[in-house]
């Protein structure tokens, strides 16, 4: 079965939530016989996609993010003008290594709806179940170099702060977490890629739960993971959360690259933070430290005055992982 097969099949069907669709209408638009049909969905039920059948009929119990349906919210736009859906794929930020630099283009948007060998920071794995946890990869390739760079895992958190306030009362936990009652909603991974000393692109992974529920985390993460819907009681539509995301991103990266200013995103970061003000553990090439966070400082490293030293420090988000003290 070829690409475009998976495509349709999971436009089609996303198209039609939350209603059914007949089988024998989904296997004429996809130009296969039943039994290729019968194939396709028990593939998508093996990787446990949200779906349900009859003997006649099939359909999507959750709103998938649909092709169609962001391309037309997006198609002015820069952040979103390609994209590119996999149903299954390993990592989206891995995927996107793999490409020629040239086959890249700036504001691409890479999305699965499950990933295999999700990563995040410090190469720690990140769950994406199907269809209810969304994960994305922005490619960045501006034209003039972007003077601080690792500014722009802030410029996403407030992005997303911002596309998230309206179902959930989130927190920015520096430098790279969403944060719901404590708990991670959503995390960002920013990588350079570098040929020669400049990079050549940037891209912005984020994986941002959805729909799934504590019953489908491993329970490693229990307790320390939740999701929209988990939060709210809703099951919510990713199309609606993820353009309003790609939107709030773009305005903020248009601004900041044109001004190097990067007030606008930072004080959403200050303002919202999970850890300023508060007392956190900082681990450092295996040295634990305990300081208060101060504040964010004009290029997004975090001020930590130390109870050891009675010294402030920078952080940069790289060197270190933190938490706070509650
Ligand atoms: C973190 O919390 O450390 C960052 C998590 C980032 C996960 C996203 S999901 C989309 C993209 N593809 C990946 O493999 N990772 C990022």
């Amino acid at each position: 079965m070829n690409e475009l097969i998976d495509q349709v099949f999971f436009e089609e069907c996303a198209n039609y939530y939350p209603k059914s669709i007949e089988k024998n209408s989904l296997q004429q638009k996809l130009s296969i016989s039943s039994d290729q049909l019968t194939d396709l969905i028990q593939k998508y039920k093996k990787h446990e996609f949200p779906l349900e059948e009859t003997a006649k009929t099939l359909k999507f119990t959750l709103p998938m993010l649909s092709i169609n349906q962001l391309s037309q919210q997006l198609k002015e736009k820069t952040i979103g003008s390609t994209l590119k859906f996999f149903p299954v794929i390993d990592s989206t930020n891995q995927w996107i290594k793999n490409q020629p630099t040239h086959a890249l283009k700036n504001g691409q948007v890479v999305f699965a709806h499950k990933q295999l060998a999700g990563y995040g920071r410090n190469a720690k794995s990140w769950s994406t179940p199907a269809g209810k946890s969304v994960a994305l990869t922005i490619v960045l390739k501006p034209t003039v170099p972007i003077l601080r760079p690792y500014l722009l895992t802030q410029l996403t958190a407030a992005a997303l702060y911002n596309s998230l306030k309206s179902y959930v009362h989130c927190s920015i936990k520096w430098p790279n977490d969403l944060l719901v009652n404590q708990k991670k909603i959503a995390g960002i991974l920013t990588e350079s890629v570098y040929i020669q000393k400049d990079p050549s692109y940037i891209q912005i992974g984020i994986g941002l739960n959805t729909n799934l529920l504590n019953a489908d985390l491993p329970s490693c993460l229990l307790g320390l993971a939740t999701s929209l819907r988990e939060e709210t009681g809703i099951i919510v539509d990713p199309n609606d959360i993820i353009t309003d995301f790609l939107l709030q991103f773009e305005n903020l990266y248009n601004n900041f690259i044109t001004t190097d200013d990067a007030e606008e995103f930072l004080s959403i970061c200050r303002k919202n933070s999970t850890i300023l003000g508060e007392t956190i553990t900082v681990h450092q090439q295996n040295i634990i430290r305990e300081g208060t966070a101060i504040d964010i400082n004009k290029d997004g490293f975090l001020k930590v005055f130390y109870s050891d030293t009675q010294q402030s420090e920078l952080l940069t988000a790289g060197e270190i992982s933190i938490r706070p003290v509650y």
